[in-house]
């Protein structure tokens, strides 16, 4: 399959260059011109878990000067980059051809509104992995790319990419993709989202009062929305339903069991959106609890958690806030207590 992936950044990275060294080729686009230049020089090079591997970047290019089109486009940007660049995107399919976003939250969905649900094959990672220096990859896991149809079932087509990209990095496909996606994406708005607003982890907030409400309420309130949108979240780690879930998380010992569970899995990963405050960058919220916001505003599901989530780590990457577990008991009050 004629190939581009758009982002050679952490993830980018490891596909490209585990491609590369398969034989496979791939193009490859980068934001700008400098850092294409500097990828044709250095090549990619893959280390961690899953071997070392290495390609030439030949086909390199900024993303505005790539002039022909593509049968997949595999998108490893950011979300907030993978949103900017869908007209773009759009210009390089070509006819009959399939964009492929990884990002977590709402963006496969999102660009399946804009583009068409036929040219969109909705994906996510759970291949971890850094970029040490451009060029330079580290893959931390042994994680898959989990690829299907937005509107679920399988297909030719998610057979075909699976057997393409699975030349270079395991793929799998699932039926029920959106439900992955949402499974995902609960945990995101509470495990991880509330770790770098409270500065740390799952366990440093999640045994305080204001943490565990908060983490409920958030998590409820994405589950809400998850099933009015008609999504069946599928089980991940943990079952994405709480035990005796009413709407509402029910206390109890089975709903403490469940959530030390979920501590196990997932309760000590430092949130990548702490980096990302850490180190001033712009973090994906707006695709993550703000994609539950948005879309519970839409479709009647009160969210007023998730958006006071949102706002405060929006106050935070323009520093007027700092991450912190006060904000915890902040949000909650802001969002009605
Ligand atoms: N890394 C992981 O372990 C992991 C795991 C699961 C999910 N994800 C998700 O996967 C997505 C990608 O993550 P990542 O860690 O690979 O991000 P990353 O390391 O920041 O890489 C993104 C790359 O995209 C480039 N980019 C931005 N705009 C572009 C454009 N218009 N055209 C071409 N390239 C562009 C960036 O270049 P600049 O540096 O110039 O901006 C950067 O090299 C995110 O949504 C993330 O949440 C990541």
């Amino acid at each position: 399959m004629r190939t581009l992936i758009v982002g050679i950044g952490a993830l980018g990275g490891i596909i490209g260059g585990r491609l590369l060294a398969a034989g496979s080729p791939v193009f490859l686009a980068t934001r700008d011109a400098e850092s294409a230049g500097r990828l044709r020089a250095s090549g990619l090079r893959v280390t961690g878990i899953g071997g070392d591997a290495s390609g030439s970047a030949t086909h390199v290019a900024a993303l505005a000067d790539i002039g022909e089109t593509f049968e997949l486009i595999v998108l490893a940007t950011k979300a907030q980059d993978a949103i900017e660049a869908a007209p773009r995107l759009g210009e390089l399919l070509a006819r009959g051809g399939t964009l492929l976003p990884i990002q977590n939250g709402g963006v496969s969905q999102i660009l399946a509104e804009r583009l068409g649900e036929e040219r969109v094959l909705g994906g996510l990672s759970n291949l971890g992995g850094t970029m040490t220096a451009l060029g330079a990859y580290e893959q931390r896991n042994a994680g898959h790319i989990l690829i299907g149809e937005l509107t679920g079932g399988t297909s030719e087509r998610a057979t075909r990419v699976q057997g393409w990209l699975g030349r270079g990095v395991d793929v799998r496909i699932t039926p029920n993709l959106r439900g992955a996606i949402w499974s995902k994406l609960l945990l995101n708005c509470s495990v991880t989202t509330l770790g770098a607003v409270s500065g740390g982890t799952m366990r440093g907030y999640i045994f305080t009062p204001e943490g565990r409400a908060l983490f409920d309420r958030a998590y409820d309130e994405a589950l809400s929305v998850a099933l009015a949108s008609g999504a069946r979240p599928e089980k991940m780690i943990v079952d994405p339903m709480p035990p005796g879930w009413n709407g509402h998380s029910v206390p109890g010992p089975a709903q403490d069991a469940w959530l030390s569970a979920v501590l196990a899995g997932y309760g000590d990963i430092k949130p990548s959106m702490l980096q990302d405050f850490e180190r001033g960058r712009a973090t994906e919220i707006d695709f993550i609890n703000g994609y539950v916001a948005d879309l519970g505003k839409k479709l009647g599901v009160a969210t007023a958690a998730n958006a006071a989530i949102v706002d405060a780590v929006h106050a935070i990457s323009r520093g007027r806030l700092a991450p912190g577990p006060a904000r915890l008991g902040e949000i909650l009050t802001s969002a009605g207590g």
